[in-house]
């Protein structure tokens, strides 16, 4: 077993309890979540696996969530996976999930295989913020894809707008600020790096396509 048992069973009872599975109200406001997911549901979850061993990406995640909550007019019905992908984006960091050291990859498979969540919530924590690009520069983009299909569209520009414009710290920035914070952090020629600089004509499309829909 991969994961600790109890914390299988523990997220397992959490998420299938309360109202259950079945409930039509809640199946209709959150189809992309399965129904039995949701917003504090993935906050906690989130929480539980980054807030004590890696404080500065749980405050990155707190304003990622946030800048999604901001956005989440331009989804739609949409807007419940959206803030869930945007708490559980960066889970795969967390020691006790990562696997391959590719967090999208780590915290996709975990989302899937131990927690049971929607497809749609896994695809786009698998895919968020252009992850298909390094995927590829780290001899994983088959195996990715294989797994995850690609979001596409005005959710997927979202994420990555919500991603792309929150500095580690959670704070409000630029996207131009968030890039050269990477840059600097890895420094020229680290995969990370590199990826970011060839992602960034994308996410740069992205973040024209959310602030069209938002205008719009
Ligand atoms: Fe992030």
């Amino acid at each position: 077993m991969r994961w600790p048992s109890w914390r299988v069973r523990a997220w397992s009872k959490r998420c299938t309890g309360g109202a259950g599975s079945s409930d039509s109200a809640s199946d209709r406001a959150s189809t992309s979540l399965n129904g039995v997911h949701d917003v504090a549901w993935a906050r906690e979850l989130a929480r539980e696996l980054l807030e004590e061993p890696l404080p500065r990406r749980w405050r990155h995640s707190i304003g990622v969530a946030a800048k999604a909550e901001s956005v989440s007019s331009v989804v739609g019905q949409d807007a419940d996976v959206l803030v869930c992908s945007a708490w559980l984006h960066d889970i795969g960091y967390s020691p006790d999930l990562a696997v391959t050291g590719f967090h999208p990859l780590d915290g996709a498979r975990y989302l899937r295989d131990v927690v049971g969540a929607g497809e749609l919530l896994c695809r786009l924590v698998a895919h968020h913020s252009c992850a298909c690009i390094e995927a590829g520069n780290r001899g994983l983009g088959e195996e990715l894809a294989a797994e995850f299909a690609p979001v596409e569209g005005i959710l997927t520009d979202a994420l990555t707008f919500a991603d792309m414009t929150t500095s580690p710290d959670g704070a409000p920035v630029e996207v131009d600020t968030r890039l050269a914070e990477i840059f600097a952090r890895y420094g020229d020629g680290h995969l990370v790096a590199e990826s970011m600089k060839e992602a960034r004509p994308r996410i740069e499309q992205a973040e024209r396509a959310v602030r069209a829909a938002l205008a719009g």
